[in-house]
């Protein structure tokens, strides 16, 4: 079965060349890797320095690069929908404004989750690997399923009836035309198929995401906020890279400096990654730009066998005192509970009796003896008063109400 690995994080910190990297790594372990950009500013080709053309382009044995394309995977794959949607908006006033290349806000996204399910299914690899857009693109597209699932629900039963019973006259009478029952049929498949494929992305055997960041204030608050609301949807962080970290330069106090700062913005890092493998990759004197800078950054992760197991996600909120083969102390990650009041949040703090906690701005601290772990909070929490905290068995619990707005 394949797995699939996500990577993300804000623009230009380096999630192509890490992404690239691991699948150098795992095609020479064997592996047989697919490579997908689903950036739409794709340059899987510059980082290789080979010419791909829209189509899968084998960049050496068992390594292969697709950079997708929703309207291809759209025109090729599911005419059907691609006939429909036209049909619907050619029907409308503004018919010439459309070409048959049209897509609705969002509809990249759908077709780029459709084409990574597509080829999951084809069971041709190993391992697929996607670059994503930059941080908040990647969440609305794994949000997008969740999304259509609502809207399914509410509309679809009566879009579906409509269809029915309108089609026949709503031309004559409405000059609108209905999408044919065919085409419903195939919306009502895409949908099952983008609920398989969100259950699939989610479930840690099958695949992760990994997150890619700089020690800089701005891209770390970044981070921050993408980290806490993959674990709001469910999804599996299970490893983080801090790219562009200084080397040691004690004759050069201009960038003594600068390491002094980052040093503060790693810690925080590993403050808020408390169950999670951070790899620091060096800031190199050059762009990562074909085969032999890749070779020379994929040198800086951890061997295959760890940089590819697969951690488990325990029980949500479980107490947690398993250690990895790298010393790091892992749990599941932090979930929200909905309850009457607003939420409660549970946190694996592994054998802790009690907590100390705080908000401070948009996070919440909890210092548990010496040691101070950084949630950031969903921004419905930031205003809600916390009204309970206590641990049970290796567990924080911090109620949330949402009635009271906080002083
Ligand atoms: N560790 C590093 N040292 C030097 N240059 C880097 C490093 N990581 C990335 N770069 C360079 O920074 C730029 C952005 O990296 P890229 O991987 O394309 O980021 P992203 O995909 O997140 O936009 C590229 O020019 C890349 O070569
Ligand atoms: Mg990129």
């Amino acid at each position: 079965m394949s797995r699939i690995i996500i990577f993300t994080g804000k623009g230009g910190v380096g999630k192509t060349s890490v992404v690239a990297a691991h699948a150098l790594r795992a095609a020479r372990g064997g592996m047989n890797t697919l490579l997908v950009s689903a950036d739409m500013a794709h340059n899987l080709g510059d980082v290789f320095e080979i010419r791909t053309h829209g189509e899968r382009t084998i960049a050496e044995d068992r390594l292969t690069l697709l950079e997708l394309d929703p309207g291809k995977i759209m025109r090729e794959d599911y005419p059907d929908l691609n006939r429909s949607i036209v049909e619907m908006i050619s029907s409308s006033a503004r018919s010439d404004a459309v070409g048959s290349d049209f897509m609705f806000p969002g509809f990249e996204d759908l077709f780029m989750l459709l084409g990574i399910r597509d080829l999951y299914k084809s069971g041709a690899y190993d391992l697929i690997l996607v670059d994503c857009a930059p941080s908040g693109e990647t969440l609305s597209l794994l949000k997008l399923p969740e999304l259509l699932e609502w809207y399914m629900e509410k509309f679809f039963p009566v879009g579906k009836f409509m269809t029915r019973v309108l089609a026949p006259v709503s031309g004559a009478l409405y000059k609108v035309k209905l999408p044919s029952s065919e085409a419903m049929d195939q919306v009502s498949v895409m949908h099952r198929n983008l609920v398989e494929l969100q259950a699939l992305l989610k479930d840690p055997e099958n695949a992760s995401v990994r997150l890619v960041t700089l020690p800089e204030k701005m891209v770390n608050e970044e981070t921050k906020r993408t980290y806490m609301y993959l674990n709001l949807y469910g999804y599996h962080v299970d490893r983080v890279f801090i790219n562009r970290t200084l080397p040691p330069q004690p004759d050069n106090p201009f960038m003594e400096n600068w390491r002094e700062i980052q040093r503060q913005y790693i810690e925080e890092m590993e403050r808020v990654f408390t169950y999670i493998p951070i790899t620091k990759i060096p800031w190199y004197p050059e762009e990562i730009k074909g085969i032999a800078s890749l070779e020379r950054l994929a040198a800086e992760l951890p061997e295959n066998e760890e940089l590819f197991a697969v951690r488990p996600q325990r029980a949500q909120g479980a107490p947690e005192t398993d250690v990895d083969a790298d010393g790091t102390l892992y749990g599941g990650p932090e979930v929200y509970e909905a309850t009457k009041e607003g939420y409660l949040l549970k946190v694996s703090v592994p054998g802790a009796e009690s907590a100390e906690v705080k908000r401070c701005g948009q996070d919440l601290e909890i210092r548990v003896g010496n040691q101070l772990r950084i949630i950031p909070l969903p921004s419905t929490l930031c205003r809600a008063q916390i009204v309970k905290t206590e641990v049970k068995e290796g567990v924080l619990q911090a109620a949330f109400s949402l009635g009271q707005e906080a002083p």
